[in-house]
């Protein structure tokens, strides 16, 4: 015999159980829920025609009631537990604490900063200390003091960065000689490196930025033979014991005299190939005795002190060193290639 209570709550019990398997959210279980168990809600309208039964069927009603609630209960609890967990896991996955963890990867020092460090390290063991100057620098710092003339082509706005003021982005260390001099008395023994600014073209040789490793030795009767036994113990210990050097007149207004110097090519020995276009010798920066109107701006007697500088650009021995043949590569904070150094 069938019971008109009982059967409604079925119904209802089987309805609520696809509705809430199908849930998105906690407002359509809540709508289910008032639906069904609400005070104006399906169970308890149902109760008042209690009544109504025989004592046999208000018995098998009142069981009905209680399972259907526990039941409603339980499709309502599992609904909401799968909507909270696929609110928190990643697009749908539950967290599982179990799986390995993400490893961070470590970083690695910039090639760049790599051969700074290196050279900064053979310097010092040669008795240099590391000095410092600012790369916003002053038309005096980077070209008056430096001897420069004033129709020197490196002034020209075309070659060297100006701000409206006056001020520049350092075209050179050399800056850090005359920084260095201002501020201490001789004798002097420093290497500063540092990032340098010129208005140059991008291409595979050239930067706007870059860096360079200046030298400034002040002392007693400096000779050019001290200097040459400096850069080849520098070429020695960055390059290898066999590395030759040489040196080759040129032209720069803080040293007198001032040479090109180069090194034999890492690459074949001197033999010649492509990388130094057939010559065997890789051209490596500049250097010079400091000139003695360098020495008069910063206040120190060319009579009593004399000293070479060299400077040398930090990119270009990276380049040889790690076979790279674009210097934009440096620049451009690819991790594909940065990770292999
Ligand atoms: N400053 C020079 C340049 O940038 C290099 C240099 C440094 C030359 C010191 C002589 C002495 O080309």
């Amino acid at each position: 015999m069938s019971n008109p209570i009982v059967e409604q709550i079925n119904s209802a019990l089987e309805d609520a159980e696809k509705t809430l398997a199908a849930a998105q959210n906690e407002a359509e279980v809540e709508e289910v829920r008032i639906r069904i168990l609400g005070r104006k809600g399906l169970l308890p309208s149902l109760s008042g025609g209690m009544g109504a039964l025989s004592p046999e069927e208000r018995k098998e009603a009142g069981m009905a009631f209680n399972t259907g609630r526990e039941r409603f209960q339980s499709f309502m609890d599992s609904a909401l537990k799968r909507i909270k967990a696929s609110a928190r896991g990643n697009g749908g996955r539950q967290l599982d604490l179990t799986l390995p963890g993400r490893r961070r990867e470590l970083g690695r020092k910039h090639p760049v900063v790599t051969v700074i460090d290196e050279a900064v390290a053979i310097f010092r063991r040669l008795g240099f200390i590391v000095a410092d100057g600012p790369e916003i620098e002053d038309v005096y710092h980077n070209f008056d003091a430096l001897n420069t003339a004033q129709s020197h082509p490196s002034r020209d706005v075309a070659d060297t960065f100006y701000f409206a003021d006056g001020r520049l982005l350092r075209s050179q260390t050399s800056t850090v000689q005359i920084r260095t001099m201002e501020s201490h008395e001789p004798p002097v023994r420093i290497v500063a490196p540092g990032r340098c600014f010129r208005r140059d073209t991008p291409d595979a040789t050239h930067s706007m930025n870059f860096h360079q490793i200046e030298g400034l030795l002040i002392d007693h009767e400096v000779s050019m033979a001290d200097l040459k036994s400096i850069l080849q113990m520098f070429a020695a210990e960055m390059f290898g014991p066999e590395v030759k050097i040489r040196l080759r007149p040129h032209f720069f207004p803080f040293t007198e005299p001032s040479v090109e110097y180069d090194f034999s090519c890492i690459m074949c020995g001197g033999r010649g190939c492509n990388v130094c276009k057939q010559s065997g010798w890789l051209e490596i920066a500049g250097a010079g005795e400091v000139d003695p109107n360098v020495l008069k701006n910063v206040g120190y007697d060319p009579e009593i002190w004399t000293g070479y500088a060299f400077g040398m650009g930090i990119e270009r021995i990276a380049m040889l060193r790690y076979r790279i043949n674009d210097i934009r590569l440096l620049y451009e904070n690819d991790v594909r290639f940065l990770e292999q150094f």
